[in-house]
């Protein structure tokens, strides 16, 4: 199936795309095809609230980035939100793009499987609303949760390198 990966994280290279690469390289090696896509380095701006979308298929009225974001997802089978928690919820880059999925709450999605992959710097406690909010998002679009992975203790660029848990993301790209 075609899998794709929101990368919520600005920090080129960061923890969260070291998280990402990782359930590429276990996806892939199920034959997967797996995207990453760096949202938070796109144009992509917040959802008006116009409603031009449920009168037009779709199309949202904005002509910013998001259309590429729609490209990959219309094609997709799978989605996998990633970010890291700031200021304990996913960042804004993240939840931006998944206000703007409103655009297609009438016409539906191809993909109906999801993912979070979530990491931060604290060891724990601070996962929680992000995941209150996949849930909740999940349970009222019907997509299939294939898993939520959290690392904590990630305070510095690259600590993920050596995160034990990395392994756990690989394994559930390769369990798909
Ligand atoms: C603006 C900002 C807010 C953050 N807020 C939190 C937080 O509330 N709780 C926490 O545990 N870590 C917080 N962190 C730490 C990051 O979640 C953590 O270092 C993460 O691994 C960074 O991922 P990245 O390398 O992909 O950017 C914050 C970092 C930044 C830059």
């Amino acid at each position: 199936m075609k899998i794709v990966v929101l990368n919520g994280s600005p920090r080129k290279n960061g923890n969260t795309r070291i998280m990402a690469e990782a359930f590429a390289e276990g996806a892939k090696s199920k034959n997967h095809e797996v995207k990453i896509l760096d949202i938070a380095h796109m144009n992509i701006k917040g959802c008006m609230a116009c409603e031009y979308c449920f009168a037009h298929d779709g199309v949202c009225v904005q002509k910013d980035d998001m259309a590429l974001v729609f490209d990959e997802l219309n094609t997709a089978d799978m989605v996998v939100f990633a970010a890291p928690i700031y200021w304990f919820d996913i960042t804004a880059q993240l939840k931006t793009v998944i206000d703007r999925l409103y655009a297609h709450g009438k016409i539906g999605f191809n993909f109906n499987k999801t993912a979070l992959l979530l990491d931060a710097g604290a060891d724990g406690g601070v996962f929680t609303a992000a995941i209150a909010q996949y849930k909740a998002m999940t349970a009222f679009l019907k997509w299939e949760d294939k898993g939520i992975i959290t690392i904590g203790g990630m305070m510095g660029k690259g600590d993920m390198e050596k995160a034990a848990k990395l392994a756990d993301v690989r394994a559930l790209g390769a369990s798909l």
